[in-house]
């Protein structure tokens, strides 16, 4: 059909119409091995979190958190102070508190460098770890003169003068750093100063280590995210060493795949006892090594190789801890995470294997002899027995190889090699991983995941899969988690941001109200007692317990109680939106009439079915009766709402009627319909119609034309707003990057006749979009077809003018990504847009196409001339148990 193909034509070219720099079409082929987007199961908004306990100190800038789980005792560092909080409850009032400001000189003096009065010169906290069982240390930038002291940990006060930090602590509050305090010995990795090169260091004790800088450079631009100590001496057969391992990002020195790919993610390795050379590398280190880490969605060739943060999960044997690493897009601008899992037997392999060497000035494979003892290895029982007992007695040759040879040639691949979960539209920062029980005898792993915008995730790996319980809203408003931390003791999680610091309970249980909540929530530390969901720590009697990870279906009897009874009473010819609220964004509504599915929901069928509930448009007098809404989840259809609705013939109705109240005589749409034999009559024409084949012809082409204008038109509506609105929003978010989440317009579905219109979020800031409605485009991802298209916006370098420039956008094309949003995210306004301008909060979910052809013209002209021309006559009637009489 010519119209169609012209409308799908026209929806193909919107992005394109738009400003390049804002649009970019993408289609690529949808393959099942990997969800490209796990959808939380619950959105949990602040004002209904549970057991939650906020600390909001003075300063800001909580960025450093020392949990003391034994004492009781979180330390927090942030802006200019430090607090000894209570774990147990850490909003207790008198907790010690130390104030360490940068004193008015030490200001003045940075403000005269010309750094930022607001953020930059301040102290702000950047290393407070415990050194020894009477003592914290702690390091401040102290407006860009950094400063180390040390605290007795009983008076909570500095327990003497102050240590030079130039050498121990980054200059600048956001870059990145990591450092460790191990047997009285101080190992940190940073870029210290401006425009010093990033450096891994031991700080302490005498002598002083580095890396080397000539001739080769062993750090290229690092951004170090994490460090992590294994003690690998213990009951180690061969007499090892403790190591300390670095993670961090920095510019790729190797030939990359991608041209458009500079940075690589890394980790490092350093033993313990490293003393340095004798001659050569001399207070050099003598056994740091790197290789790359890689994390990729395979099917798609897209590699993540930002790594922003790494979590160790340590078993008894230091063998067995596997690494967690959340990994980004080289482009600052996208939204997205994955989240990859190394087995410490992997990075052993790498570091064991072949180096790379520069040769031509390239790096290659070096494949020639390696001197005895294997350079960069830790001194251990074999050469001890050559009487070597240092790394200052290893011979000239082995320590100049190391010197040359610092990257390994093997590359770290991820578990199952691929990502454990990839999550579009949200970045993920920071990790913290623990280990649960449940009640089928199964140990399973939970993840704690913070975003950049305040929100905390909480997954769980069921057979290499990840399930995001819920998504929790820590924080008001969008800001970076800056630290978590756990405590199995208390089960508690601690989390710092700008704002403050909060504890979160691991779980709330308590949130579940049905059985049927409890066990779809698939949360290892809960299960349905019968009466209430209660986290399974508490109970010692466990048989009468229900849950079921595995599956999430099992175990539930009937659905007792739970079912929200209402009343309604419209007129005819009125809409009326049984709301249908469910509490799973990975249910779906299913709908009876008197015990009859109400199927279709196609256009004339006088409903819409959305993600806030049903919309009965134009009420008739046959569409009385009892209406059931059933949460389906896990195939399993749990029964919600039930309304008993009774329309009032125009007995009461007073008003004239008009055309457009009536669902199926609105403007030029049924003009599409013209192949539709059960098509109800058109709206009068201003002339009587003549018959005549000739004048169906021209009434088919003026229809034709009359559609096209109408979809001209609808589609310049919405392209004027959306682009009002993305300069709104891009003014808005000129300084803050967070996510902008929308809508998709999915559709050329090849597998699927069947498309979807759902709204994400709808405004400037991300999140705070949702509270109309949950976030995620939910249960139909697999749903789609093989490809569809997108509209979403481009990059947009206003972003940080301040800072470096970021990467050079990709060339040609940067791998195809899955329906990806964009930060600056005109991605999807259009749907919101439509909500505005209602002023309801309902959405088209989804539609049956009865053509099998792409149905998109139904959705926005259809769709937005309806809804618009009908607002303007009748009022949605959404107060529950109200009549509209
Ligand atoms: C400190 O917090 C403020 C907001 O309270 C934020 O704008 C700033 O970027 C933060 N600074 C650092 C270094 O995190
Ligand atoms: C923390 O608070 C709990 C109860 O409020 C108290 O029993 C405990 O002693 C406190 N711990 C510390 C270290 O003050
Ligand atoms: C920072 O500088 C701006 C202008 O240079 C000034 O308006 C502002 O008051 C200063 N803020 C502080 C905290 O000194
Ligand atoms: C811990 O270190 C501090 C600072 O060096 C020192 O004064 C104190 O005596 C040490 N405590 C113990 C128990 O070694
Ligand atoms: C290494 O230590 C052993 C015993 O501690 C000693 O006999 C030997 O001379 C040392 N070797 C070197 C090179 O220092
Ligand atoms: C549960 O459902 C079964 C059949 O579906 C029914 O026979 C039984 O009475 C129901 N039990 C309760 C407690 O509702």
């Amino acid at each position: 059909m010519g119209v169609q193909r012209s409308v799908r034509f026209l929806l193909l070219l919107l992005p394109l119409m738009l400003p390049a720099r804002l649009s970019q079409l993408w289609a690529f082929p949808f393959s099942p091995s990997l969800d490209l987007d796990v959808a939380p199961r619950t959105t949990i908004f602040s004002q209904s979190l549970l057991g939650v306990r906020r600390f909001e100190g003075s300063s800001q800038n909580y960025s450093t958190l020392l949990l003391e789980e034994e004492a009781g005792l979180l330390y927090v560092g942030g802006r200019g102070v430090l607090y000894a909080l209570n774990t147990t409850d850490i909003t207790a009032a008198g907790n010690p508190t130390i104030d360490w400001h940068a004193s008015p000189e030490q200001k003045k003096q940075c403000l005269s460098k010309g750094r930022d009065n607001q953020t930059e010169c301040y102290n702000h906290i950047r290393f407070l770890q415990r050194y020894n069982e009477t003592h914290l240390y702690v390091c401040g930038t102290n407006a860009f003169r950094p400063l180390c002291a040390y605290i007795e940990a009983e008076r909570f006060s500095f327990s003497s003068g102050f240590d030079e930090g130039r050498e121990r602590c980054p200059y600048d509050p956001a870059k990145g750093y990591t450092g460790l305090l191990v047997d009285g010995e101080m190992f940190t990795a940073s870029q210290y100063e401006f425009r010093s090169s990033p450096d891994v260091r031991r700080n302490f004790p005498f002598p002083t280590l580095r890396t080397e800088e000539a001739p080769t450079r062993w750090l290229l631009e690092a951004d170090f995210v994490s460090s992590v100590l294994l003690k690998e001496s213990v009951n180690s057969s061969v007499g090892d060493d403790d190591k300390i391992y670095f993670f961090f990002t920095e510019k790729s020195q190797e030939q990359m795949v991608y041209p458009s790919q500079t940075k690589v993610a890394r980790v490092a390795r350093v033993c313990k006892g490293d003393w340095g050379g004798q001659r050569t590398l001399q207070r050099k280190w003598t056994t740091f090594l790197k290789a790359r880490i890689l994390c990729s969605v395979p099917d798609y060739e897209l590699h993540l190789n930002i790594l922003r943060s790494v979590f160790a999960l340590q078993e008894r044997d230091a063998q067995n801890t596997i690494f967690y690493g959340i990994f980004g897009l080289e482009w600052k601008n996208i939204k997205a995470s994955a989240i990859c899992q190394y087995a410490f037997s992997d990075v052993q392999k790498a570091f064991n294997g072949p180096y790379m060497e520069v040769q031509d000035s390239k790096w290659r494979e070096y494949t020639g002899k390696v001197p005895e003892p294997r350079p960069g290895s830790c001194i251990t029982d074999l050469h001890r027995s050559q009487g070597i007992n240092s790394s200052r007695d290893l011979p000239d040759n082995v320590l100049t190889f190391a010197r040359r040879h610092p990257l390994m040639a093997s590359q770290v691949h991820p578990i199952g090699a691929r990502p454990l979960m990839f999550k579009r539209s949200v970045n993920y920062v920071k990790i913290a991983v623990h280990k649960v029980p449940a009640l089928d005898g199964n140990i399973y792993t939970v993840l704690f995941l913070g975003t950049d915008d305040g929100w905390l995730h909480r997954a769980v790996e069921i057979n290499r899969e990840m399930h995001i319980i819920e998504e929790l809203q820590l924080f008001d408003s969008p800001q970076p988690i800056e630290s978590l931390v756990l405590s199995p003791a208390l089960q508690s999680i601690y989390v710092g941001s700008h704002s403050g610091v909060v504890q979160v309970p691991m779980s709330a249980c308590k949130r579940y109200t049905s059985c049927y909540d409890c066990v779809f929530a698939r949360d290892p530390f809960c299960a349905w007692d019968g009466r209430v969901c209660v986290e399974i720590s508490s109970r010692p009697h466990r048989s009468n317990l229900t849950q079921d990870i595995l599956r999430g279906t099992r175990g539930c009897k009937n659905n007792t109680g739970n079912v929200v009874h209402r009343k309604r009473s419209v007129m005819s010819g009125d809409d009326v939106l049984l709301q249908c609220e469910l509490r799973s964004n990975l249910a779906s509504p299913r709908w009876t009439l008197n015990g009859r599915e109400l199927q279709g929901y196609g256009l004339n069928s006088g409903y819409r079915i959305g993600t806030d509930g049903l919309l009965i448009i134009g009420a008739r007098a046959q569409q009385s009766g009892s209406y059931r809404c059933f949460a389906v989840e896990n195939a399993v259809s749990v029964l919600v709402y039930l309304y008993t609705v009774r329309v009032h013939t125009d007995l009461y109705f007073t008003e004239e009627p008009t055309p457009s109240s009536d669902p199926t005589a609105v403007s030029s749409p049924t003009a599409f319909s013209t192949d539709s034999p059960t098509e109800q009559p058109l709206p009068s024409p201003p002339a009587p119609v003549p018959a005549g084949p000739e004048f169906q012809t021209y009434r088919h082409m003026e229809a034709m034309y009359i559609s096209l204008v109408a979809v001209l038109g609808g589609l310049c509506l919405v392209l004027t707003v959306v682009l009002l609105y993305v300069s709104f929003c891009t003014r808005r978010t000129r300084d803050r990057k967070f996510s902008h989440q929308g809508l998709q317009i999915l559709g050329e579905g090849k597998r699927s006749s069947q498309f979807e219109l759902a709204t994400i979020s709808s405004h400037c800031n991300g999140r705070q979009g949702r509270h109309g409605r949950r976030s995620t485009s939910i249960p139909t991802l697999d749903d789609l077809g093989d490809s569809f298209f997108q509209i979403i916006a481009g990059e947009d370098d206003e972003m940080s003018p301040s800072t470096t420039p970021p990467p050079a956008p990709p060339l040609p094309m940067p791998p195809p990504l899955p329906n990806m949003d964009y930060a600056n995210g005109l991605s999807a306004t259009l749907p919101s847009v439509l909500r505005k301008m209602n002023g309801n909060s309902y959405v088209l979910l989804r539609q049956a196409d009865p053509d099998g052809i792409s149905p998109l013209y139904h959705s926005f002209t259809e769709e937005l001339n309806r809804i618009l021309e009908k607002r303007k006559h009748t009022q949605l009637d959404i107060q529950p148990d109200e009549s509209s009489i």
